[in-house]
């Protein structure tokens, strides 16, 4: 997951390859509450790891509910024929609705001592309606912040279940869903009967919570869209094993991608053309503006066809979020495409259709907008601006935006706060960046040098952390391949340079965070000692050895970008890197730091000694012949003898966003 405070996404040319997407957000929260209702175990399988479905495990947990995580396999023991708790409970829901509504209800017809919060934006998130239909069947309710909004507070209730309860259905159908999975448990003595009040929006996320209460043993009976029967004496059942199917909105974003970029299409694994999902009907409007689709059982394939793509006119009550993918879709378009009865999209994680139009507007589109309707016009090539693209906590905004990567004015798109993707998709780049391809001249490098102990290592691996850019240690490359040339037996001189330089040219090296390793053996202290720089510094001079390793260093250059640490980053590897900082340290500080470090690490040292040594070691490495020690031409100096690391940070920072200017807010 990124979790920097913004990802730069390089401008992107095109995607080919598989991927394989997380359990339905849906799905997964419907079926952890489901399981917990149920009397027994049920072992969920590839349950979404996401903040929602977090969120909803927790309070489980908190109700007595046995639960056993293990990878995407979830083990729930239900609170059905257990006591229910009489304790005071507090909930922090996050801003998870999918846990917020249906939980409330089943609380509330099971009633307790409960109280239910969120982040501020759940705060702002309508329950009014869900609550006024819960308190006419009797259940107790408080609103402890603003009437109509969490939190809430739930007592005890005292049930008449004689009326038919009537639910408002045109603001969120999961009001619908959360009274469809709460009042079985009321069944006991009489059928219960829902009716809905106003337009239903979202049916198809009915249709799955009734395919998924048809699972657990509740037979619904629906009546039209109008009216939905619990039968009396109705019971949860637990299936014992459940899958999920991988989420159909998040492969709008893929099926989108593979009617976008060029390549040899995109298939999609875990959903097919006949899920239960009603996203999956994206594939309908995503084939009428032009994408090629194929499907099976539990797979989708996408190509690009007709392209420009084509504008169309589309009434998108029945794909509510993956219609936003349309929005973006709308800008490679030949015409303006128009969403329309997309209401529901005000009352979101953020207003969507505002979000929408702000970030569109931002890369150069025009909008326009009204209370349940968005215009997106097609954005000429030459009209695409850069934008950082705010993403308002909303998963959607900002896997939707990546997409605005692949336009033809080749500009680069900031992402602020990619985190937010945590919520249904964590792993979103790292799955887009897998099949995405563009030109090596796109992927920003941004090498750092400097002479021994001046702190570029720490330096460069924490800027690389704060872009969310791979890291590439060149003086470990060194330091592996002279650890793997003494294990083959040979020395480290120049009559063995060609059986060193055969070895390093297929180094079967890995990093693994701070680990490296070696045909997968961890040989990160072995090279990490004084004696493995002496030896890396013996092997670095022999040119043969140099030249093996070019094309393992040019192989870290990968999306969305790269730290290169090293004496020939910015002079030989990466001679166009648009960014070369050249470290440096008097060399007293860097023997007092190198002493420090030595000194923790539990060895003697001596100042004096050290700065003597680092000062031979800089003459040596400045006068050699082969890729000696100094500055590319056009690197820029920093001096941190007297910077913080953190100072130091900022400053190449601050360097990097002068070289990288994204619009602001117009
Ligand atoms: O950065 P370091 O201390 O891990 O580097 C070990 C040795 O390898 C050092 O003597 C410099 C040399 N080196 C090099 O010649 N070229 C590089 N790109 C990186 C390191």
């Amino acid at each position: 997951m990124f979790s920097t405070a913004f990802l730069d996404l390089p401008a992107l040319q095109g995607a080919s390859g598989t991927v394989t997407l997380p359990g339905s957000k849906s799905i997964s929260n419907r079926v952890l509450l489901l399981s917990a209702l149920c009397q027994g175990t049920t072992v969920v399988h590839d349950l979404l790891d996401s903040d929602d479905t977090r969120v909803m495990l927790a309070a489980l947990r908190q109700l007595g509910c046995g639960v056993e995580v293990a990878g995407t396999t979830v083990t729930i023991t239900g609170l059905g024929g257990r006591a229910w708790p009489t304790e005071a409970i507090e909930f922090f829901m996050g801003n998870a609705g999918t846990a917020m509504r249906p939980l409330t209800a089943a609380l509330a017809v099971q009633g307790g001592d409960f109280t239910l919060k969120g982040v501020p934006r759940m705060h702002e998130r309508p329950i009014g309606d869900l609550v006024d239909a819960l308190r006419e069947l009797g259940c107790a309710i408080d609103y402890l912040g603003n009437d109509g909004y969490p939190p809430l507070r739930v007592r005890q209730p005292s049930l008449q279940l004689d009326k038919p309860i009537p639910v408002r259905g045109d603001v969120s159908s999961q009001f619908l869903t959360a009274l469809l999975m709460a009042l079985p448990l009321a069944t006991q003595d009489r059928a219960i009967t829902i009716e809905v009040v106003g337009e239903l929006i979202s049916k198809p996320y009915i249709e799955i919570t009734l395919n998924l209460l048809a699972r657990y043993g509740i037979a619904v009976e629906r009546q039209g869209w109008e009216r939905f029967v619990i039968p009396e004496g109705s019971r949860y059942q637990s299936p014992g094993t459940i899958h999920v199917e991988a989420d159909a909105s998040s492969a709008s974003y893929f099926i989108a991608l593979g009617a976008i970029a060029e390549g040899k299409g995109i298939r999609i694994q875990g959903v097919g053309a006949d899920s239960i999902q009603g996203d999956i009907r994206f594939m309908d409007a995503a084939e009428q503006m032009g994408a090629k689709i194929t499907s099976g059982p539990n797979w989708l394939e996408i190509q690009r066809g007709a392209w420009p793509l084509k504008g169309i006119t589309l009434d998108c009550n029945h794909i509510p979020d993956a219609a936003m993918t349309l929005a973006v879709m709308a800008l490679y378009a030949d015409g303006p495409t128009t969403l329309r009865n997309i209401a529901s999209w005000r009352v979101k994680e953020t207003d969507r259709i505002a979000a929408m139009a702000n970030e569109s507007r931002k890369l150069g589109a025009t909008v326009e907008e009204g209370p349940d309707w968005i215009t997106i016009h097609a954005l000429p090539a030459g009209q695409w601006k850069r934008a950082s693209i705010h993403t308002y906590d909303d998963h959607r905004v900002a896997m939707c935006f990546s997409l605005a990567a692949f336009n033809a004015a080749q500009v680069p798109v900031r992402i602020e706060d990619p985190k937010c993707v945590a919520k249904t998709f964590p792993d979103y780049f790292e799955a887009l960046f897998s099949v995405a391809h563009t030109a090596a001249q796109n992927i920003p490098v941004i090498c750092i040098d400097g002479p021994t102990a001046s702190g570029k290592g720490t330096l460069a691996s924490r800027v690389a952390a704060a872009l969310g850019y791979h890291y590439l240690d060149s003086g470990a490359l060194y330091r592996v391949t002279a650890h793997a040339a003494l294990q083959a037996g040979l020395t480290l001189e120049a009559i063995d340079e060609a059986a060193i330089a055969k070895l390093a040219r297929s180094l079967p090296v890995r990093f693994e965070g701070d680990q490296v390793l070696l045909d997968g053996v961890d040989v990160t202290d072995a090279i990490r000692s004084e004696q493995g720089g002496m030896n890396a510094s013996k092997v670095s001079v022999l040119p043969a050895v140099r030249d093996a390793l070019v094309d393992l260093q040019h192989s870290f250059q990968r999306l969305p970008g790269l730290l290169a640490d090293g004496r020939d980053m910015g002079t030989v590897i990466f001679p166009e890197a648009p960014l070369k900082v050249f470290l440096t340290a008097s060399a007293a500080k860097r023997a007092e730091r190198r002493h420090k470090q030595l000194i923790s690490k539990g060895f003697s040292a001596n100042i004096d000694a050290l700065r003597a040594d680092l000062e031979a070691r800089d003459a040596r490495d400045m006068s050699r012949s082969v890729a000696p020690l100094k500055p590319a031409q056009d690197a820029l100096q920093l001096d941190n003898s007297s910077l913080t690391i953190e100072a130091s940070v900022e400053q190449v920072m601050v360097w990097w966003q002068s070289r990288q200017v994204f619009g602001s807010p117009t």
